[in-house]
């Protein structure tokens, strides 16, 4: 159940939140409102985030494609842009995949697939406990291990991944310290810092992945659009071919590479990106 706006004062939640800076505050009030119980978690809420807290560890929710996902505070909250790294994972994975979803924080990527890829077969892993403990709430099957990056996950899975996807962190460490205080101080270091140039976590994904994909199998990565030819040539330097893809959209910039199938092309075969 939740409060009526009628009950409470939208104007004076507007107005707090607008005068700690909020620049959505009609909609943020909105959405407080609507989730809060009771007044008393309504003042609560808003206290914390004028307080600066983001507004989805407040709500204890995000939106991603099109799904409420659980996000505990401490947990990565899952970007719209990676809405198309999800979107693509989807879209090149069949009917019964076996998808993993490394890195995954929330778990909103594997989410995302399942919710959108009838029988598939999702396995998400991330290191971080609290964000394991979110994603064994969000990902359908209860399959989520946690571990560093491979670990955890089932040998059996081996060989036989059709669509591996991470997003890994790939912020480089001297640029941290220039996030909003929302990501820098609110989320946890593990989940932004890609090292010195953004790629350590990436690397280490792509030297392991010919070892899980199936033969034809796809890896999917998110990264920056400066950091893209790098990645390009991290994935070929393991002997997955890669390409780019950009979506204006959400401005979003993944790199897919897919490792060679039994015509030994390695040439993208599924539907073109709709970037
Ligand atoms: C950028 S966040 C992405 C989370 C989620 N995939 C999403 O898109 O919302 C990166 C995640 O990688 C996890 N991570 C960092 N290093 C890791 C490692 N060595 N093994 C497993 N997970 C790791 C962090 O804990 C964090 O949850």
């Amino acid at each position: 159940m939740s409060l009526s706006p009628s009950v409470v004062s939208l104007t004076s939640v507007v107005s707090a939140l607008r005068a700690s800076g909020c620049v959505f505050a009609e909609d943020e009030a909105r959405l407080l409102i609507s989730t809060a119980r009771t007044p008393a978690e309504l003042d609560a809420m808003v206290a914390r985030r004028v307080a600066g807290l983001p507004l989805e560890h407040v709500l204890g929710w995000a939106e991603f494609c099109g799904l409420r996902v659980a996000v505990d505070a401490g947990v990565f909250v899952p970007r719209r842009r990676t809405e198309f790294l999800a979107r693509r994972a989807a879209a090149l994975a069949r009917s019964g995949a076996v998808v993993v979803d490394l890195c995954c924080g929330s778990g909103a990527v594997g989410a995302g697939v399942a919710a959108a890829v009838e029988g598939a077969r999702v396995y998400a892993a991330d290191v971080d406990p609290a964000a394991v403990r979110c994603a064994r709430r969000n990902v359908p099957g209860g399959r989520v291990y946690e571990g560093d990056l491979y670990r955890p996950l089932p040998v059996a899975l081996r060989d036989r991944v059709d669509v591996l996807v991470a997003n890994a962190p790939y912020v480089p460490t001297r640029e941290i310290a220039l996030l909003p205080a929302e990501a820098r101080v609110h989320e946890p270091r593990t989940a932004l810092d890609g090292g010195a140039d953004g790629l350590d976590v990436q690397r280490r994904v792509a030297a392991e992945a010919p070892l899980w994909l199936a033969p034809g199998g796809h890896l999917l990565v998110e990264t920056s659009a400066c950091q893209a030819p790098l990645t390009v040539e991290v994935f070929a330097r393991v002997g997955l071919t890669p390409h780019i893809e950009l979506c204006d959209e959400l401005d979003a910039t993944i790199v897919i590479g897919v490792r060679r199938g039994a015509d030994q092309t390695g040439c993208p075969t599924d539907d073109a990106s709709d970037g």
